[in-house]
């Protein structure tokens, strides 16, 4: 089997702990670079989480930081839901420090592009390290086979009332990576609201193996008080759709992002009457086979 290549541009965070594990144990993919980005918490612990995920998951896959804030402006971060480190809810006891490497998360990216024909792209933190590759290096869109977005909303937002925070956290970047010459699928924010986590499965998550406990006890933590209610799983949707398209319905649209907005700056304005040859956006997620897959990945998790 060929396997598809992933690059992973993160802030873990929570839900990203989820998705990073998905594609780390994938027979299907090969993970040569995880990319760290300020969002969820700052880029030293975001950095550190990743870490901590890969010693926790004895994996050893390249790590490079990237940006330490978004291109212009000062935005609040998420540490009221992920906790002040980012991955509250569970202690790790080691980081796997040898995995980073001293190369800025922009040139490891364009390096590692360099390298094959096509790479995907799997960006479930804010777009600013994926911005400034596709300024710094512009020739970096001929090796990007595709960029799997999980950000942005069709509707309505969770950072602001019409944004999305991945958006909403660098509205600049966002712009530039909608409107760079490469092939784009926004998972948004509706894709994750479909795709609840029940109590019950999340009770199934926790007794299933050591990574299972270890998921279950952060999304515990997230959803405080609201544990009975589920949980909507975000960054995972957008690796699922790697691996799993045939679950997603997707349009051809536009997409621009609102700069200017007093309270709508970060906003993505999806406009499925105008199509764009490198822009899809998923409008729907078949979710009971999704979340029945998380269950079945993690399960193959065992030897952690
Ligand atoms: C996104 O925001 C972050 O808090 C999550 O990690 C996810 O990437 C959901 O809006
Ligand atoms: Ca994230």
């Amino acid at each position: 089997m060929i396997k598809k290549t992933v690059i992973i541009d993160t802030d873990p965070g929570i839900d990203d702990a989820m998705a990073i594990a998905l594609a780390l144990f994938s027979q299907e993919i090969d993970v040569p670079l995880i990319t760290t980005v300020a969002g969820n918490v700052g880029l030293e612990n975001v950095t550190t989480n990743t870490l901590r995920l890969l010693s926790f998951f004895k994996k050893h896959v390249k790590v490079a930081k990237g940006a330490s804030q978004p291109l212009l402006r000062v935005s609040e971060d998420a540490s009221q839901f992920h906790g002040e480190t980012g991955l509250a809810g569970f202690s790790y006891d080691k980081q796997a420090t040898e995995c980073l490497i001293d190369t800025h998360a922009v040139n490891a990216m364009y390096q590692e592009l360099m390298k094959r024909q096509k790479t995907t792209v799997l960006a479930i933190g804010p777009l600013t390290n994926i911005a400034l590759l596709l300024r710094m290096y512009p020739d970096s869109v001929h090796y990007i086979d595709e960029i799997v977005i999980m950000g942005g909303a069709i509707n309505r937002g969770n950072y602001g009332v019409y944004t999305e925070f991945n958006s909403g956290f660098d509205p600049e970047a966002t712009k530039i990576v909608y409107s760079a010459p490469v092939k784009k699928v926004m998972i948004g924010l509706e894709i994750g609201n479909q795709a609840i986590m029940e109590k019950e499965v999340l009770e199934r998550l926790g007794n299933i193996n050591g990574v299972g406990k270890m998921l279950s006890a952060l999304f515990k933590h997230y959803q405080g008080e609201y544990f009975d209610k589920g949980v909507e799983v975000y960054d995972s949707t957008a690796i699922g759709y790697i691996l799993h398209p045939e679950w997603y319905t997707c349009l051809e649209a536009s997409v621009d992002v609102e700069l200017c907005g007093t309270y709508t700056s970060g906003a993505t304005l999806v406009d499925f009457t105008q199509k764009s040859q490198y822009i899809k956006v998923c409008t729907t997620i078949d979710a009971p086979k999704f979340i029945e897959w998380i269950i079945d990945s993690v399960a193959y998790m065992s030897h952690v």
